[in-house]
């Protein structure tokens, strides 16, 4: 898969998330579904949403004993999502049993990629509540090759650590990265924030854009200009 633009459809139902997708005629976004939509709406949501010819990120950040996160990518993986998720903290048994789980039969299987430290946590609270003493930059490498070792295929990560992510863990490896403002919008509750052009010249291969494409007035013409920042 090529780079691409993901749009983030934080909506809290089938109706409000299909009424926003049926204004895409032309080019048909990939879709990033996450737990409020998920939970809400059921697998069923997904299969809609794929139906429909959208490729889809299914954000549910899986972290559990290995031998349950299998059996669920089972499940994930029978819905033919391309891209789903879990958490670096984990462990490696834990990333390599959700491969195992992911893995079809005829040996395909969708993309996985990891959480490595979730930018809601900063370094006061992953060194009080999580025992962690090292530089957060230090933690999110360290998960990132740890994640590329058990055979993963990249992780979500700020659109600053993506130069860096590829640097440790190889062109190849996949930046998933949130975080996106245009230049001219409201930066919201993300802090660390970059625009789809300046994501293009660092190297990710995905950018995830919520706000600024579902609160826009004109979602479509807000998606296609990141189409043309990112992709060109
Ligand atoms: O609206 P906005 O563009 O900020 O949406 C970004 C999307 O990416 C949201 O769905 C958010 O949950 C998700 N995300 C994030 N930061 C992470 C991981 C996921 O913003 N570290």
């Amino acid at each position: 898969m090529g780079k691409d633009v993901i749009v983030a459809c934080d909506f809290p139902s089938k109706e409000a998330t299909l009424e926003f997708l049926d204004r895409f005629t032309g080019r048909k976004p990939f879709v990033k579904i996450g737990m409020e939509l998920f939970y809400a709406e059921g697998p069923q949501i997904v299969k809609d949403i794929k139906a429909r010819g959208h490729r889809i990120f299914l954000d549910l950040k899986l972290h559990d004993i290995p031998n349950t996160v299998k059996s669920a990518m089972k499940v994930l993986s029978g819905l033919d999502v391309d891209i789903c998720n879990v958490h670096a903290a984990g462990t490696t048994a834990m990333m390599q049993a959700a491969i195992e789980g992911l893995t079809r039969p005829d040996g395909t299987r969708p993309l996985l990629i990891a959480v490595t430290q979730l930018t809601s946590t900063d370094q006061e609270a992953m060194e009080r509540d999580l025992l962690i003493h090292e530089p957060m930059e230090e933690v999110v490498m360290h998960y990132a090759v740890t994640a590329k070792n058990a055979g993963l295929d990249g992780v979500v990560c700020s659109p600053l650590e993506a130069a860096a992510v590829h640097e440790a863990c190889g062109a190849q490896f996949l930046t998933v990265t949130p975080g996106i403002r245009f230049s001219d919008s409201a930066a919201g509750d993300q802090k660390r924030i970059m625009t789809p052009a300046r994501a293009r010249e660092i190297g990710s291969d995905y950018i995830v854009v919520g706000r600024p494409i579902t609160r826009s007035e004109d979602p479509v013409s807000a998606y296609m200009r990141c189409v043309e920042e990112f992709i060109g």
